[in-house]
Protein backbone atom coordinates (compact mmCIF):
# COMPACT_ATOMS: atom_id res chain seq x y z
CA UNK A 1 0.00 0.00 0.00
CA UNK A 2 2.47 2.74 1.05
CA UNK A 3 5.01 1.33 -1.97
CA UNK A 4 1.45 2.14 -4.54
CA UNK A 5 0.88 5.65 -2.76
CA UNK A 6 4.64 6.68 -2.71
CA UNK A 7 5.33 5.37 -6.45
CA UNK A 8 1.76 6.27 -8.05
CA UNK A 9 0.96 9.58 -6.72
CA UNK A 10 0.82 12.38 -8.74
CA UNK A 11 3.33 14.61 -8.01
CA UNK A 12 1.11 17.36 -9.69
CA UNK A 13 -2.90 18.11 -10.92
CA UNK A 14 -4.80 15.88 -13.48
CA UNK A 15 -6.09 12.37 -13.35
CA UNK A 16 -5.38 9.10 -11.49
CA UNK A 17 -7.46 6.07 -12.80
CA UNK A 18 -7.85 3.54 -10.63
CA UNK A 19 -8.57 0.43 -12.76
CA UNK A 20 -9.89 -2.28 -10.04
CA UNK A 21 -11.29 0.23 -7.09
CA UNK A 22 -12.14 -2.40 -4.72
CA UNK A 23 -13.09 -0.98 -1.70
CA UNK A 24 -10.89 1.90 -2.61
CA UNK A 25 -8.37 1.18 -0.40
CA UNK A 26 -5.45 2.11 -2.54
CA UNK A 27 -7.45 4.92 -4.20
CA UNK A 28 -8.07 6.36 -0.97
CA UNK A 29 -4.16 6.91 -0.07
CA UNK A 30 -3.58 8.16 -3.30
CA UNK A 31 -6.05 10.75 -3.06
CA UNK A 32 -4.64 11.74 0.40
CA UNK A 33 -0.78 11.68 -0.55
CA UNK A 34 -1.87 14.32 -3.45
CA UNK A 35 -3.04 17.38 -3.65
CA UNK A 36 -6.60 18.74 -3.91
CA UNK A 37 -5.85 19.10 -7.59
CA UNK A 38 -6.12 15.60 -8.05
CA UNK A 39 -8.65 13.80 -9.19
CA UNK A 40 -10.13 10.15 -9.47
CA UNK A 41 -11.74 7.98 -11.96
CA UNK A 42 -12.43 3.94 -10.04
CA UNK A 43 -13.76 1.41 -12.58
CA UNK A 44 -14.84 -2.26 -11.19
CA UNK A 45 -17.16 -4.76 -12.82
CA UNK A 46 -18.52 -5.44 -9.02
CA UNK A 47 -21.56 -3.29 -8.61
CA UNK A 48 -20.74 -4.48 -4.54
CA UNK A 49 -17.56 -2.95 -5.28
CA UNK A 50 -18.21 0.35 -6.57
CA UNK A 51 -20.88 0.72 -3.28
CA UNK A 52 -18.13 -0.08 -0.96
CA UNK A 53 -15.39 2.32 -2.58
CA UNK A 54 -18.80 5.07 -3.08
CA UNK A 55 -18.75 5.10 0.80
CA UNK A 56 -15.16 5.08 1.51
CA UNK A 57 -13.96 7.85 -1.15
CA UNK A 58 -17.41 10.18 -0.10
CA UNK A 59 -14.92 12.40 2.11
CA UNK A 60 -12.87 13.43 -1.47
CA UNK A 61 -16.23 14.63 -2.69
CA UNK A 62 -16.40 15.49 -6.57
CA UNK A 63 -12.60 14.38 -6.68
CA UNK A 64 -14.34 11.47 -7.67
CA UNK A 65 -15.48 9.42 -10.28
CA UNK A 66 -16.34 6.13 -9.96
CA UNK A 67 -17.42 3.73 -12.61
CA UNK A 68 -19.25 0.57 -13.34
CA UNK A 69 -17.11 -1.08 -16.06
CA UNK A 70 -14.15 -3.07 -17.25
CA UNK A 71 -10.63 -1.99 -17.65
CA UNK A 72 -10.65 -3.91 -20.58
CA UNK A 73 -12.58 -0.62 -22.03
CA UNK A 74 -9.95 1.52 -20.46
CA UNK A 75 -9.90 3.83 -23.36
CA UNK A 76 -13.39 4.19 -23.92
CA UNK A 77 -14.55 3.98 -20.65
CA UNK A 78 -12.12 7.14 -20.06
CA UNK A 79 -13.00 9.54 -22.76
CA UNK A 80 -16.95 9.19 -21.28
CA UNK A 81 -15.66 10.71 -18.29
CA UNK A 82 -14.09 13.40 -20.14
CA UNK A 83 -10.33 11.53 -19.01
CA UNK A 84 -8.09 11.55 -22.32
CA UNK A 85 -4.40 11.56 -20.34
CA UNK A 86 -3.77 10.21 -16.64
CA UNK A 87 -0.92 10.89 -14.61
CA UNK A 88 -1.39 7.68 -13.21
CA UNK A 89 -3.12 4.28 -13.90
CA UNK A 90 -3.53 1.47 -11.43
CA UNK A 91 -4.33 -2.18 -11.89
CA UNK A 92 -4.67 -4.23 -8.90
CA UNK A 93 -5.53 -7.45 -10.51
CA UNK A 94 -7.94 -10.72 -9.00
CA UNK A 95 -10.56 -10.26 -6.25
CA UNK A 96 -10.41 -8.63 -2.79
CA UNK A 97 -10.94 -9.95 0.76
CA UNK A 98 -14.40 -9.24 0.61
CA UNK A 99 -14.86 -10.61 -2.64
CA UNK A 100 -13.68 -14.25 -1.25
CA UNK A 101 -15.27 -14.10 1.96
CA UNK A 102 -18.30 -12.48 1.88
CA UNK A 103 -19.82 -12.33 -1.98
CA UNK A 104 -21.26 -15.65 -1.52
CA UNK A 105 -20.45 -16.08 -5.14
CA UNK A 106 -18.08 -19.35 -4.07
CA UNK A 107 -14.75 -17.54 -4.60
CA UNK A 108 -13.45 -19.45 -1.81
CA UNK A 109 -13.03 -23.04 -1.14
CA UNK A 110 -13.77 -22.53 2.94
CA UNK A 111 -17.29 -22.44 2.51
CA UNK A 112 -19.83 -23.91 0.52
CA UNK A 113 -21.45 -21.91 -1.94
CA UNK A 114 -23.03 -21.94 -5.61
CA UNK A 115 -20.66 -22.25 -8.30
CA UNK A 116 -20.85 -18.61 -9.46
CA UNK A 117 -17.30 -16.86 -9.42
CA UNK A 118 -18.91 -14.20 -11.98
CA UNK A 119 -17.14 -10.17 -11.09
CA UNK A 120 -20.05 -8.66 -12.69
CA UNK A 121 -22.92 -10.83 -12.24
CA UNK A 122 -23.79 -9.45 -16.26
CA UNK A 123 -21.43 -12.12 -17.43
CA UNK A 124 -23.35 -14.72 -19.23
CA UNK A 125 -21.70 -17.90 -18.00
CA UNK A 126 -20.81 -18.70 -14.53
CA UNK A 127 -18.30 -21.57 -13.17
CA UNK A 128 -21.06 -24.11 -12.91
CA UNK A 129 -21.44 -23.74 -16.49
CA UNK A 130 -17.90 -23.71 -17.17
CA UNK A 131 -17.22 -26.45 -15.90
CA UNK A 132 -20.43 -28.93 -16.45
CA UNK A 133 -20.22 -27.54 -19.96
CA UNK A 134 -16.78 -27.77 -21.21
CA UNK A 135 -14.76 -30.60 -22.92
CA UNK A 136 -12.33 -32.24 -20.24
CA UNK A 137 -9.23 -31.21 -22.37
CA UNK A 138 -11.08 -27.38 -22.30
CA UNK A 139 -10.93 -28.33 -18.79
CA UNK A 140 -7.28 -29.13 -18.55
CA UNK A 141 -6.14 -26.27 -20.56
CA UNK A 142 -7.54 -24.03 -18.26
CA UNK A 143 -6.57 -25.73 -14.97
CA UNK A 144 -2.57 -25.88 -16.97
CA UNK A 145 -2.59 -22.56 -17.96
CA UNK A 146 -4.32 -20.08 -15.40
CA UNK A 147 -3.41 -22.56 -12.41
CA UNK A 148 -0.56 -23.86 -12.99
CA UNK A 149 -1.69 -26.80 -12.17
CA UNK A 150 0.41 -30.03 -12.21
CA UNK A 151 -2.36 -32.43 -11.49
CA UNK A 152 -4.70 -30.53 -14.35
CA UNK A 153 -5.36 -33.58 -16.54
CA UNK A 154 -6.10 -35.79 -13.44
CA UNK A 155 -8.31 -32.64 -11.94
CA UNK A 156 -10.19 -32.49 -15.56
CA UNK A 157 -10.91 -35.79 -15.58
CA UNK A 158 -12.82 -36.11 -11.74
CA UNK A 159 -14.54 -32.65 -12.68
CA UNK A 160 -16.25 -34.80 -15.71
CA UNK A 161 -16.64 -37.49 -13.62
CA UNK A 162 -18.68 -35.71 -11.11
CA UNK A 163 -20.50 -33.99 -13.50
CA UNK A 164 -23.16 -31.95 -12.64
CA UNK A 165 -21.41 -29.74 -10.11
CA UNK A 166 -23.23 -27.20 -8.28
CA UNK A 167 -21.48 -25.93 -5.05
CA UNK A 168 -17.78 -24.97 -4.29
CA UNK A 169 -18.05 -28.14 -1.95
CA UNK A 170 -18.69 -30.09 -5.18
CA UNK A 171 -15.67 -29.11 -6.77
CA UNK A 172 -13.32 -29.06 -3.78
CA UNK A 173 -14.29 -33.14 -3.42
CA UNK A 174 -14.02 -33.23 -7.57
CA UNK A 175 -10.37 -31.87 -6.66
CA UNK A 176 -9.74 -34.32 -3.97
CA UNK A 177 -10.46 -37.33 -5.57
CA UNK A 178 -8.75 -36.33 -8.54
CA UNK A 179 -5.27 -36.19 -6.93
CA UNK A 180 -3.57 -39.26 -5.13
CA UNK A 181 -3.44 -38.19 -1.36
CA UNK A 182 0.14 -38.14 -1.55
CA UNK A 183 0.56 -35.30 -4.11
CA UNK A 184 -1.76 -32.40 -1.57
CA UNK A 185 0.53 -29.92 -1.94
CA UNK A 186 1.61 -29.43 1.56
CA UNK A 187 1.74 -25.29 2.29
CA UNK A 188 -1.67 -25.08 0.46
CA UNK A 189 -5.17 -25.85 -0.17
CA UNK A 190 -5.11 -28.82 -2.91
CA UNK A 191 -7.88 -26.71 -4.69
CA UNK A 192 -6.32 -23.62 -4.74
CA UNK A 193 -5.03 -23.55 -8.00
CA UNK A 194 -8.58 -24.80 -9.50
CA UNK A 195 -10.28 -22.22 -7.70
CA UNK A 196 -8.04 -19.50 -9.36
CA UNK A 197 -7.96 -21.09 -13.11
CA UNK A 198 -11.25 -21.28 -13.06
CA UNK A 199 -12.24 -17.30 -11.28
CA UNK A 200 -10.12 -16.58 -14.31
CA UNK A 201 -11.53 -18.14 -17.18
CA UNK A 202 -14.76 -17.17 -15.86
CA UNK A 203 -14.15 -13.66 -15.99
CA UNK A 204 -11.50 -14.07 -18.69
CA UNK A 205 -9.34 -12.55 -16.69
CA UNK A 206 -6.09 -12.95 -18.62
CA UNK A 207 -8.43 -11.45 -22.23
CA UNK A 208 -9.19 -8.26 -20.19
CA UNK A 209 -5.06 -7.99 -18.82
CA UNK A 210 -4.21 -8.07 -22.21
CA UNK A 211 -6.55 -5.26 -23.74
CA UNK A 212 -5.68 -3.05 -20.81
CA UNK A 213 -1.90 -3.29 -21.36
CA UNK A 214 -2.76 -1.98 -25.09
CA UNK A 215 -4.42 0.74 -23.92
CA UNK A 216 -3.08 2.01 -20.28
CA UNK A 217 0.52 3.17 -21.63
CA UNK A 218 -0.68 5.71 -24.19
CA UNK A 219 -3.35 7.77 -21.79
CA UNK A 220 0.04 8.46 -19.41
CA UNK A 221 0.92 11.84 -19.42
CA UNK A 222 4.77 12.44 -19.60
CA UNK A 223 6.07 11.65 -16.50
CA UNK A 224 3.06 9.52 -15.81
CA UNK A 225 3.18 6.13 -14.31
CA UNK A 226 1.23 2.54 -14.52
CA UNK A 227 1.79 0.47 -11.43
CA UNK A 228 0.07 -3.16 -11.96
CA UNK A 229 -0.03 -5.57 -9.00
CA UNK A 230 -0.82 -9.11 -9.95
CA UNK A 231 -0.73 -12.00 -7.87
CA UNK A 232 0.01 -14.90 -10.94
CA UNK A 233 2.97 -15.66 -12.46
CA UNK A 234 1.52 -16.24 -15.76
CA UNK A 235 -0.12 -12.01 -15.73
CA UNK A 236 3.27 -10.95 -14.07
CA UNK A 237 4.85 -12.50 -17.31
CA UNK A 238 2.58 -10.61 -19.73
CA UNK A 239 3.24 -7.28 -17.32
CA UNK A 240 6.77 -7.65 -17.67
CA UNK A 241 6.72 -8.58 -21.10
CA UNK A 242 4.87 -5.48 -22.37
CA UNK A 243 6.68 -3.29 -20.62
CA UNK A 244 9.71 -4.57 -22.02
CA UNK A 245 8.27 -4.14 -25.67
CA UNK A 246 7.38 -0.24 -24.82
CA UNK A 247 11.15 0.48 -23.46
CA UNK A 248 11.97 1.47 -27.35
CA UNK A 249 8.97 3.50 -27.79
CA UNK A 250 9.19 6.36 -24.47
CA UNK A 251 8.35 4.16 -21.55
CA UNK A 252 11.20 2.99 -19.28
CA UNK A 253 9.98 0.30 -16.30
CA UNK A 254 11.25 1.64 -12.76
CA UNK A 255 12.93 -1.41 -11.53
CA UNK A 256 14.04 -4.17 -13.47
CA UNK A 257 12.20 -6.53 -11.42
CA UNK A 258 9.08 -6.42 -9.64
CA UNK A 259 8.45 -5.01 -5.78
CA UNK A 260 7.30 -7.64 -2.83
CA UNK A 261 5.48 -6.50 -0.03
CA UNK A 262 7.84 -6.25 3.39
CA UNK A 263 7.94 -8.83 6.01
CA UNK A 264 5.49 -6.35 8.14
CA UNK A 265 2.98 -6.12 5.32
CA UNK A 266 2.46 -9.97 4.83
CA UNK A 267 2.12 -10.57 8.56
CA UNK A 268 -0.39 -7.75 8.73
CA UNK A 269 -2.10 -9.49 5.36
CA UNK A 270 -1.05 -12.74 4.15
CA UNK A 271 -2.98 -12.97 1.27
CA UNK A 272 -0.22 -10.34 -0.16
CA UNK A 273 2.49 -13.13 -0.02
CA UNK A 274 2.33 -13.65 -3.54
CA UNK A 275 1.57 -10.11 -5.03
CA UNK A 276 4.41 -8.08 -7.74
CA UNK A 277 4.34 -4.39 -8.33
CA UNK A 278 5.68 -3.86 -11.72
CA UNK A 279 5.48 0.23 -12.51
CA UNK A 280 5.91 1.44 -15.66
CA UNK A 281 6.87 5.41 -16.64
CA UNK A 282 5.94 7.54 -19.80
CA UNK A 283 9.32 9.56 -20.18
CA UNK A 284 8.16 11.14 -23.45
C1 LIG B 1 -7.61 -6.84 -5.48
S1 LIG B 1 -9.13 -6.03 -5.69
C2 LIG B 1 -8.70 -4.34 -5.65
C3 LIG B 1 -8.61 -3.76 -4.28
C4 LIG B 1 -8.37 -2.27 -4.27
N1 LIG B 1 -7.08 -1.93 -4.84
C5 LIG B 1 -8.48 -1.72 -2.87
O1 LIG B 1 -7.52 -1.07 -2.40
O2 LIG B 1 -9.50 -1.91 -2.22
C6 LIG B 1 -9.47 -6.25 -7.39
C7 LIG B 1 -10.75 -5.60 -7.85
O3 LIG B 1 -10.73 -5.59 -9.28
C8 LIG B 1 -12.02 -5.83 -9.75
N2 LIG B 1 -11.88 -6.32 -11.12
C9 LIG B 1 -11.47 -7.52 -11.57
N3 LIG B 1 -11.45 -7.56 -12.91
C10 LIG B 1 -11.82 -6.32 -13.34
C11 LIG B 1 -11.98 -5.72 -14.62
N4 LIG B 1 -11.74 -6.39 -15.76
N5 LIG B 1 -12.36 -4.42 -14.68
C12 LIG B 1 -12.60 -3.71 -13.53
N6 LIG B 1 -12.49 -4.23 -12.29
C13 LIG B 1 -12.10 -5.52 -12.19
C14 LIG B 1 -12.59 -6.83 -8.78
O4 LIG B 1 -14.01 -6.81 -8.82
C15 LIG B 1 -12.03 -6.32 -7.45
O5 LIG B 1 -12.91 -5.46 -6.80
Amino acid sequence: MDEVAFLLRPRRGGWVIDGTVGMGGHAEAMLAWSGEDVSLLGLDVDPEAITRAQARLAPFGDRVTLARASFAELGAVAAAHGVTAARTVLLDLGISSVQLEASGRGFSFQSDEPLDMRLDPARPDTAADLLNGLLEAELARILHEHGEEPHARRIARAIVRRRPLRTTGDLVAAVRSGVPRAAWPRHRHVATRTFQAVRMAVNDEPGALRQVLQAAPALLTPGGRLGVISFHSGEDRMVKQTFRALASEGYAELEPSPLSPGDDEVRANPRARSAKLRVLERLT
